[in-house]
């Protein structure tokens, strides 16, 4: 997305081989959005995609990289001490004025920043799946972010074609605040027996307007990383019946059923 608007954008992860499947989902993802912005101008489609692609280059080291950029957004494993460890590491080798941002659902940017030597450039970017379709990024403060930086990072959203909002340095800030309660309470009206899953999206879908219902949601957002926020949460508040774990949810993670992106989750994908 921040190719697609003009942006030189060096996309960063562990090994080639998953920089090549990610270059050719950015690719299938591209196609897509061409095809329904460019309908009835193939050539100009052709040419969107090329420009894009000309913006994006890949690399596996991410410190030797990391100086030539004014920007950094994290979205790595929802894992606390990962994450510290590498935001220290790209501290040493950013430049001075280079804004460090999370895209973090659930942990504090505050505890990330104080991994840091820049607290005042640091703050959280939270996007949303699928990214190119949804218009909305969450930008958080922490009470040590600048205005600077979080001005820029106002501006930074509106120039990649989002609608920001902003939001204290809260667990789950907005969005996940209300969609993971949501979901977990789907959850654990289907574990009670009280509704079949199919049942309960295809209420929530009709009666209430959802595109998707709450467990194609799950199963879109990835079960892993939906268990990886409620844990997070439980053990922050374990009395608060609304992070309660699920048994359910914790077997599926188990057996690798991690959603669509495994070829199954709650549905089997083809
Ligand atoms: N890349 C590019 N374009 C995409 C896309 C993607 N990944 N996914 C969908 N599109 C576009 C394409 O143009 C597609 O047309 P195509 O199928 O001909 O290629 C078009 O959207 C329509 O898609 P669909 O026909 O599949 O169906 P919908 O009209 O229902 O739209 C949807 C799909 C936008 C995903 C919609 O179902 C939706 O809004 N779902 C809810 C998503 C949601 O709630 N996301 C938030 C999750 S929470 C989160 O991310 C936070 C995290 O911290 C956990």
């Amino acid at each position: 997305v921040a190719a697609a608007s003009g942006h030189t954008v060096v996309l960063v992860d562990q090994s080639d081989e998953i920089l090549k499947k990610s270059t050719k989902g950015i690719e299938e993802s591209l196609k897509r959005v061409t095809k329904k912005k460019f309908a009835d101008k193939p050539e100009a489609g052709a040419e969107f995609i090329k420009n894009t692609l000309k913006n994006l280059t890949t690399s596996t080291d991410a410190a030797s990289v990391v100086h030539s950029t004014d920007l950094v957004i994290e979205a790595i494993v929802e894992n606390l001490e990962v994450k510290n460890k590498l935001f220290k590491t790209l501290d040493k080798f950013a430049p001075e004025h280079t804004i460090f941002a999370s895209n973090t659902s659930s942990l504090q940017i505050t505890e990330m920043a104080n991994a840091t030597t820049r607290q005042d450039r640091f703050g959280g970017l939270h996007f949303f799946n699928p990214v190119p379709m949804m218009k909305l990024v969450e930008v958080i403060k922490t009470p040590m972010t600048s205005q600077k930086t979080f001005e820029s990072l106002v501006d930074f959203s509106k120039a990649v074609g989002k609608s920001p909002v902003s939001c204290k340095d809260t667990p789950g800030f907005i969005v996940n605040r209300l969609l993971v309660p949501y979901m977990m309470e789907a959850v654990r009206l289907f574990e009670r027996g009280d509704a079949s899953k199919e049942d309960i999206d295809v209420a929530m879908k009709l009666g209430a307007g959802y595109p998707m219902g709450p467990f194609e949601l799950l199963d879109y957002v990835g079960l892993d990383t939906s268990k990886y926020i409620i844990d997070g949460w439980h053990s922050l508040e374990p009395n608060n019946p609304l992070f309660a774990p699920s048994p359910l949810l914790n077997k599926l993670v188990e057996e690798k059923k991690l959603g669509k992106k495994t070829g199954e989750g709650f549905y089997k994908y083809k």
